[in-house]
Protein backbone atom coordinates (compact mmCIF):
# COMPACT_ATOMS: atom_id res chain seq x y z
CA UNK A 1 0.00 0.00 0.00
CA UNK A 2 1.50 3.07 -1.00
CA UNK A 3 1.11 6.43 0.53
CA UNK A 4 -0.80 9.47 -0.42
CA UNK A 5 1.62 11.59 -2.97
CA UNK A 6 2.66 10.85 -6.73
CA UNK A 7 4.42 12.95 -8.87
CA UNK A 8 3.27 13.43 -13.03
CA UNK A 9 5.12 15.14 -16.01
CA UNK A 10 3.22 15.43 -18.90
CA UNK A 11 5.61 14.71 -21.55
CA UNK A 12 6.94 16.76 -24.66
CA UNK A 13 4.54 14.85 -26.80
CA UNK A 14 1.90 15.35 -25.44
CA UNK A 15 1.95 18.71 -24.93
CA UNK A 16 3.11 19.12 -28.36
CA UNK A 17 0.19 17.43 -29.36
CA UNK A 18 -2.15 19.66 -27.56
CA UNK A 19 -3.08 17.12 -24.50
CA UNK A 20 -2.68 19.16 -21.46
CA UNK A 21 -6.14 19.38 -21.17
CA UNK A 22 -7.76 16.26 -22.19
CA UNK A 23 -5.08 14.28 -19.36
CA UNK A 24 -5.50 16.59 -16.58
CA UNK A 25 -9.07 15.72 -17.13
CA UNK A 26 -8.64 12.02 -16.74
CA UNK A 27 -6.25 12.69 -14.20
CA UNK A 28 -8.73 14.64 -12.22
CA UNK A 29 -11.77 11.89 -13.08
CA UNK A 30 -9.17 9.31 -12.09
CA UNK A 31 -10.01 10.50 -8.52
CA UNK A 32 -6.71 12.68 -8.19
CA UNK A 33 -6.13 16.00 -6.95
CA UNK A 34 -3.83 18.11 -8.35
CA UNK A 35 -1.49 20.28 -5.44
CA UNK A 36 0.99 21.28 -7.44
CA UNK A 37 1.22 22.53 -11.66
CA UNK A 38 3.40 24.38 -13.75
CA UNK A 39 4.67 24.57 -17.69
CA UNK A 40 8.30 24.58 -18.30
CA UNK A 41 11.72 23.03 -20.19
CA UNK A 42 13.79 21.16 -18.88
CA UNK A 43 17.48 21.75 -19.54
CA UNK A 44 20.10 19.05 -20.40
CA UNK A 45 21.42 18.59 -16.81
CA UNK A 46 18.03 18.50 -15.34
CA UNK A 47 17.01 15.72 -17.83
CA UNK A 48 20.08 14.07 -16.61
CA UNK A 49 19.39 14.28 -13.31
CA UNK A 50 16.12 13.22 -12.95
CA UNK A 51 16.49 10.76 -15.05
CA UNK A 52 19.84 9.68 -13.20
CA UNK A 53 18.95 5.84 -12.39
CA UNK A 54 18.85 5.23 -16.35
CA UNK A 55 22.39 6.37 -17.00
CA UNK A 56 24.23 3.43 -17.82
CA UNK A 57 20.89 2.09 -20.09
CA UNK A 58 20.87 2.20 -24.51
CA UNK A 59 18.03 4.75 -24.14
CA UNK A 60 19.24 7.01 -21.99
CA UNK A 61 20.70 9.92 -24.51
CA UNK A 62 17.27 9.58 -26.54
CA UNK A 63 15.50 9.81 -23.36
CA UNK A 64 17.34 13.29 -22.19
CA UNK A 65 16.95 14.77 -25.68
CA UNK A 66 13.20 13.55 -26.03
CA UNK A 67 12.64 14.78 -22.71
CA UNK A 68 14.10 18.12 -23.08
CA UNK A 69 12.46 19.00 -26.81
CA UNK A 70 9.89 20.91 -26.01
CA UNK A 71 7.90 22.13 -22.68
CA UNK A 72 6.66 19.65 -19.97
CA UNK A 73 4.27 19.94 -17.72
CA UNK A 74 4.98 18.88 -13.94
CA UNK A 75 2.23 18.18 -11.50
CA UNK A 76 1.65 16.82 -7.76
CA UNK A 77 -0.97 14.57 -7.19
CA UNK A 78 -2.72 13.23 -3.87
CA UNK A 79 -5.11 10.37 -3.43
CA UNK A 80 -5.02 7.31 -1.39
CA UNK A 81 -2.74 4.46 -2.65
CA UNK A 82 -1.67 7.33 -5.04
CA UNK A 83 1.42 5.83 -6.49
CA UNK A 84 0.15 2.32 -8.05
CA UNK A 85 -3.21 3.55 -8.77
CA UNK A 86 -1.81 6.52 -11.16
CA UNK A 87 -0.01 3.73 -12.48
CA UNK A 88 -2.46 1.75 -13.11
CA UNK A 89 -4.27 5.19 -14.52
CA UNK A 90 -1.37 5.52 -17.41
CA UNK A 91 -0.83 1.98 -18.08
CA UNK A 92 2.36 0.17 -18.79
CA UNK A 93 5.44 2.30 -20.68
CA UNK A 94 5.06 0.52 -24.17
CA UNK A 95 1.80 2.16 -25.17
CA UNK A 96 1.36 -1.10 -27.55
CA UNK A 97 0.75 -2.94 -24.12
CA UNK A 98 -1.24 -0.53 -22.43
CA UNK A 99 -4.30 -1.06 -21.08
CA UNK A 100 -7.70 0.11 -22.88
CA UNK A 101 -8.72 3.50 -21.78
CA UNK A 102 -5.18 4.03 -19.92
CA UNK A 103 -3.91 7.55 -20.31
CA UNK A 104 -0.91 6.16 -22.24
CA UNK A 105 -3.29 4.10 -25.08
CA UNK A 106 -4.97 6.97 -25.60
CA UNK A 107 -1.68 9.98 -25.52
CA UNK A 108 1.33 8.08 -26.14
CA UNK A 109 3.21 7.68 -29.48
CA UNK A 110 5.82 4.55 -28.73
CA UNK A 111 8.14 3.81 -25.81
CA UNK A 112 9.55 7.03 -25.38
CA UNK A 113 7.35 9.28 -26.47
CA UNK A 114 4.45 7.95 -24.16
CA UNK A 115 2.88 11.00 -22.78
CA UNK A 116 3.16 11.03 -19.38
CA UNK A 117 5.72 10.07 -16.32
CA UNK A 118 4.59 8.36 -12.88
CA UNK A 119 6.79 8.08 -10.18
CA UNK A 120 7.36 4.34 -8.95
CA UNK A 121 7.71 4.44 -5.25
CA UNK A 122 6.80 6.49 -2.53
CA UNK A 123 10.59 7.66 -1.83
CA UNK A 124 11.02 8.70 -5.59
CA UNK A 125 7.64 10.54 -5.50
CA UNK A 126 9.42 12.95 -2.50
CA UNK A 127 12.35 13.11 -4.43
CA UNK A 128 10.76 14.03 -7.79
CA UNK A 129 8.34 16.36 -5.50
CA UNK A 130 11.03 18.43 -4.34
CA UNK A 131 13.36 18.25 -7.61
CA UNK A 132 10.24 20.66 -9.37
CA UNK A 133 8.25 22.47 -6.30
CA UNK A 134 9.14 25.02 -3.73
CA UNK A 135 6.86 24.04 -0.36
CA UNK A 136 5.26 27.41 -1.47
CA UNK A 137 4.40 26.17 -4.86
CA UNK A 138 2.00 23.64 -3.22
CA UNK A 139 -1.11 23.46 -1.95
P1 LIG B 1 8.24 6.84 -16.37
O1 LIG B 1 9.43 6.71 -15.43
O2 LIG B 1 8.44 7.91 -17.43
O3 LIG B 1 6.93 6.98 -15.65
O4 LIG B 1 8.10 5.50 -17.19
P2 LIG B 1 8.19 4.03 -16.67
O5 LIG B 1 8.43 4.00 -15.19
O6 LIG B 1 6.99 3.33 -17.19
O7 LIG B 1 9.48 3.51 -17.43
P3 LIG B 1 11.02 3.56 -16.98
O8 LIG B 1 11.55 2.18 -17.05
O9 LIG B 1 11.18 4.33 -15.70
O10 LIG B 1 11.68 4.38 -18.17
C1 LIG B 1 11.67 5.79 -18.17
C2 LIG B 1 11.31 6.30 -19.56
O11 LIG B 1 12.37 5.98 -20.45
C3 LIG B 1 11.83 5.72 -21.75
N1 LIG B 1 12.18 4.36 -22.14
N2 LIG B 1 12.58 4.04 -23.33
N3 LIG B 1 13.61 0.72 -24.31
C4 LIG B 1 13.30 2.00 -24.47
O12 LIG B 1 13.37 2.53 -25.55
C5 LIG B 1 12.84 2.74 -23.32
N4 LIG B 1 12.61 2.24 -22.11
C6 LIG B 1 12.20 3.28 -21.37
C7 LIG B 1 10.32 5.89 -21.66
O13 LIG B 1 9.99 7.23 -22.02
C8 LIG B 1 10.07 5.66 -20.19
O14 LIG B 1 8.88 6.26 -19.79
MG1 LIG C 1 9.96 5.08 -14.23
Amino acid sequence: MSGSLTFTIIKPDAVKSGYIGEILSCINKGGFKISGLKLLQLTLAEAEAFYGVHRERPFFSGLVSFMTSGPIVVAVLEKENAINDFRALIGSTNPEEAAEGTIRKQFAKSMQQNAVHGSDSDENAAIEVAFFFATSERF
